[in-house]
């Protein structure tokens, strides 16, 4: 048996093994200090050669020292034309190792694991950043702003929105093209010491276009049942993990439900991440909606962690573990996701744009002031002791 293919390092713990959200855990040969993640988040922010600014070395060593586990890079594009934007950085070509590597030591460096989502945005590319509008660009945003619009490919020729460009439905070539695309944006993420991968099949991207039966119309082995619809996502799986050491997890990123009628199934979501257990995935990312406009539609209710019960299922009923994501913003909540052993991972997206240090707040908020010692010292130091400040000045008050 395969190290890929090995059952033992994607086993869920027993429930009898509830854990904490600030508790360790350890997937394939990486020990996280929590399972607090930091979710993929888009800055826009790099050069229109796709290469990190000192903005997102900023934006992610924030994380670590705030005491997150394991913080992800955003997508990163695994081909120019797979980008959302011209802000978007990537991972296709090797000149873009040595930058990547500066943040996933920037990472590291506090104490956290370095994770990289890679992604090709297939008809949801070619958009203005969402302070421009979001929408496909055109015309005005090469005379504003010298950025042009590309053409995008897609598991079929269906545009995302009404009135958006109609993608070209992408060939068979093409699609090994992809593949090896994938693989070889694996590769550089390896190289540049990443040791998590996050592989985005989620949120109207290339491979979710593949999964859902309102994208994806083709004739071919890769279109019509679900095991066909499924065939790109475990392809990209394996191509990924070709590269991939057998030590270090993947993630994979799926919209476990559409946002329309007729669209890709909670059941579908688990039918492919039991597949998924055979192509060397280890942690299934459970978010949802975002076939094509931006954001979960009305069909998906947004309450405090609305998507853990599709975490919660896929775990129950493939043992695979899972991570939750979705207004996850109360420590107590994240707290009863491990100990009730509905998710793995909790993911933070928004909440830590908001309180970078939410990681190391909520270790405080669960487990009193001595949390503060595992702040890095320069703070941690400080607020302890401010903490018995404020807790004489209180008893004095009442
Ligand atoms: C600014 C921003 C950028 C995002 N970029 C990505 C991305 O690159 N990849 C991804 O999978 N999700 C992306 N997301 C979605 C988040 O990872 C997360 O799933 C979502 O925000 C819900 O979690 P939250 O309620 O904690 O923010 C982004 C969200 C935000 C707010």
């Amino acid at each position: 048996m395969s190290p890929a293919q090995s059952p033992s390092p994607t086993q869920s713990p027993s429930p009898a093994q509830a854990a904490s959200v600030l508790d360790p855990i350890t997937v394939r040969g990486v020990r996280f200090r929590n399972r607090i993640v930091i979710s993929p988040m888009q800055q826009y922010a790099g050069t229109a050669e796709g290469m990190p600014t000192d903005w997102h070395t900023r934006h992610l060593s924030a994380y670590a020292v705030g005491g997150a586990g394991l913080v992800f890079t955003e997508a990163l594009g695994i081909c120019p034309e797979g980008r959302l934007t011209w802000g978007d950085i990537g991972a296709w070509e090797d000149r873009q190792i040595a930058p990547l590597a500066r943040l996933a030591e920037a990472i590291a460096a506090h104490g956290a694991v370095p994770g990289a989502q890679i992604n090709h945005a297939g008809r949801k590319g070619s958009v203005q950043r969402p302070w421009h509008g979001f929408n496909p660009m055109s015309d005005a945003d090469v005379a504003l702003r010298g950025e042009h619009p590309w053409p995008t490919v897609s598991a079929s020729a269906i545009p995302a929105n009404p009135g958006w460009p109609t993608p070209q439905e992408i060939s068979r070539d093409e699609i090994q093209v992809s593949l090896d695309q994938f693989a070889a944006a694996a590769r550089r993420v390896r190289e540049a010491g990443f040791e998590a991968l996050n592989i985005h099949g989620a949120h109207g991207y290339l491979i979710h276009s593949f999964l859902s039966p309102l994208s994806n119309t083709r004739q071919d082995e890769y279109g019509g049942s679900l095991e066909n619809r499924m065939r790109y996502a475990l392809q990209v799986a394996d191509a990924a993990r070709s590269e991939w050491p057998a030590d270090k997890p993947i993630f994979f990123r799926l919209s476990c439900v559409d946002d329309a009628d007729g669209g890709w199934t909670l059941d579908e979501t688990v039918a492919l991440s039991r597949a998924f257990a055979d192509h060397g995935v280890d942690v299934v990312d459970c978010s949802s909606g975002g076939l094509g406009r931006r954001t979960t539609t009305a069909v998906v209710r947004r309450e405090p962690g609305y998507q853990v019960p599709y975490a919660e299922r896929v775990r129950r009923d493939t043992g695979l573990r899972t991570m939750a994501v979705g207004l996850i913003r109360d420590p107590r909540l994240a707290e009863s996701i491990v100990a009730e052993g509905r998710a793995d991972f909790v993911a933070i997206g928004r909440e830590a744009l908001f309180n970078p240090h939410w990681p190391a707040q909520a270790a405080v908020a669960l487990r009193g002031p001595e949390a503060f010692e595992e702040w890095p010292p320069a703070y941690g130091w400080w607020l302890k002791v401010r903490s018995r400040t404020l807790a004489v000045s209180e008893a004095a008050a009442e």
